[in-house]
């Protein structure tokens, strides 16, 4: 009885409780009360989130294995779109967003994870999706018309054995005169298979190369393979000499679109006699056999004014890998590069390299102030996702300022990358064969500009459209 009664006095006055803080308080409880109760719906809340993150990729010849374009496929998908956002293995975005951010970074927020969590839970709502618009992608270019379409010598073979394909291919060219390039866009034709694009361009000069077209046009690179590519390839000079070389300008990732930068920065120079040499021209395994003509999109710019420099810390770079990059066999180990820079450097953008048994990576500058400058933090190296992350506006690095890059090996069963089971000693080699992926590299990779004032105002996310 006793009980009772007090349960009734505790409720009554549960109740009076509930009924001052409603009134006292009454805007803000209404307003978490509409977020707990509102209905989360395809056409209200996620449409918008998947066409801004996962589209991009997960759309008709992209390298995403399903679309996400419609509300039928997004629900179709329902279970593994909750499971890889908890997860975070999707939108792959391998750098901290708590260290540094970057244009086109793709990372979902709490609230937006959530979302998909009580959509999913609650059946997949479609709301009125006669008012979703999927966006318009393009088709064959992300920015318009370019001026030129280089096209790959041959075809090149992909073979079905469910292995992945390393390449190296020219693409030569003639022009009528020397011009000057604003970008270039790589366009795969096995969107699917197409992993990963690093190439460099060749220019000849007046005189020195009379056949541009001449040697094989592509190599199938096979670590250990034969070193004389550039002969092979007849890329070098007639003299036997080798071209000038303009590293990385054609870069290729799944979801990734050049960086446009402003008028005045960055471009190329095109000697009228050239070549494209993709280094490594990178295909996923594939369950068929199948022929790849992917394409360079080539589009024109003023004369260069401030053109971007590129260098690297580590393997092949203007500072060793401290200690020497030997991995033993089931050791986790963490080594380093630094290189102190003798001018102001305005760096647009970053890209750390590692193989298989990367782990993490952590880049940072120490000016001789004693201050930090962030570059970036990766915390799960992905070997299947080495972005060129750019900055949203160049960073300035003052001369005399240190670059740390750090970068830690899981050389254990553990690893579930790890090209070996049981594991091997992997030994640092500093020639052609250390790019082999089952080999390691430990690079720091950079884009900059000499430092100019107000260099830190330039917006590197605003593209022109052409
Ligand atoms: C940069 C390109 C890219 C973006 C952006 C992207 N994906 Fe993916 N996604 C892929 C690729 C490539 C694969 C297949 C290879 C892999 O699993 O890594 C994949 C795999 C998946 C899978 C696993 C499929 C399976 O059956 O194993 C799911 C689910 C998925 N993505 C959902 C999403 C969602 C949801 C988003 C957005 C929140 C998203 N993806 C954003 C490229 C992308």
């Amino acid at each position: 009885m006793q009980i009772k009664k007090n349960l009734r006095v505790s409720f009554v006055i549960s109740v009076v409780l509930i009924i001052v803080v409603f009134s006292c308080n009454n805007g803000e409880i209404k307003e978490t009360e509409d977020k707990t109760n509102s209905v989360i719906t395809y056409a209200d809340n996620i449409s918008f989130i998947l066409f801004k993150n996962c589209t991009p990729c997960h759309r008709p010849n992209q390298a995403g294995p399903f679309n996400l374009l419609t509300y039928t496929d997004a629900k179709r998908n329902a279970k593994k779109i909750k499971f890889v956002t908890q997860t975070h293995y999707m939108p792959p975005w391998p750098a901290d967003a708590a260290y540094t951010h970057f244009v086109d970074e793709r990372i979902l927020s709490a609230d937006e994870i959530e979302q998909i969590k009580t959509w999913v839970d609650n059946g997949c709502l479609a709301g009125d999706t006669t008012k979703v618009k999927a966006p318009t992608f393009y088709e064959g270019s992300f920015f318009g018309k370019p001026d030129v379409v280089v096209k790959l010598q041959e075809s090149i073979p992909i073979k079905g054995n469910g292995t992945d394909h390393f390449y190296m291919v020219k693409i030569p060219f003639e022009l009528k005169h020397d011009t000057f390039v604003r970008f270039i866009e790589f366009v795969p034709q096995q969107r699917k298979l197409a992993h990963h694009v690093n190439g460099h361009l060749l220019n000849y000069e007046d005189g020195k190369k009379k056949d541009v077209f001449k040697g094989i046009s592509y190599y199938k690179d096979i670590p250990g393979g034969d070193k004389d590519v550039y002969k092979l390839m007849g890329l070098l000079n007639d003299d036997g000499t080798y071209p000038v070389l303009t590293p990385n300008l054609v870069y290729y990732l799944p979801g990734y679109t050049p960086p446009v930068y402003p008028e005045n920065i960055g471009g190329y120079k095109l000697n009228k006699k050239g070549s494209f040499f993709l280094k490594n021209l990178h295909y996923g395994p594939s369950a068929h056999d199948c022929l790849d003509s992917s394409t360079l999109n080539i589009f024109y710019g003023p004369k260069l004014v401030r053109p971007i420099q590129e260098t690297q810390l580590g393997t092949f770079g203007i500072a060793p890998v401290e200690p020497a990059l030997n991995i033993p066999a089931n050791a986790v180990k963490t080594f380093m590069s630094r290189w102190v820079t003798p001018i102001d450097l305005s760096i647009l953008s970053v890209n750390p390299h590692m193989h298989l048994l990367g782990k993490t990576f952590w880049a940072f500058a120490l000016t001789p102030q004693g201050d930090t400058v962030r570059l970036i933090k990766i915390n799960k190296w992905d070997f299947k996702w080495q972005y060129y992350y750019t900055f949203k506006h160049p960073l300035k690095i003052p001369a005399g300022s240190t670059v740390y890059a750090y970068g830690m090996y899981d050389n254990t069963d553990k690893n579930p990358y790890n090209p070996f089971h049981p594991p091997r000693d992997c030994k640092e080699r500093n020639d052609f064969m250390s790019m082999g992926t089952t080999e390691e590299m430990f690079q720091f990779i950079f884009t900059y500009l000499r430092y100019q004032p107000g260099d830190e105002q330039i917006d590197l996310e605003k593209r022109k459209s052409f």
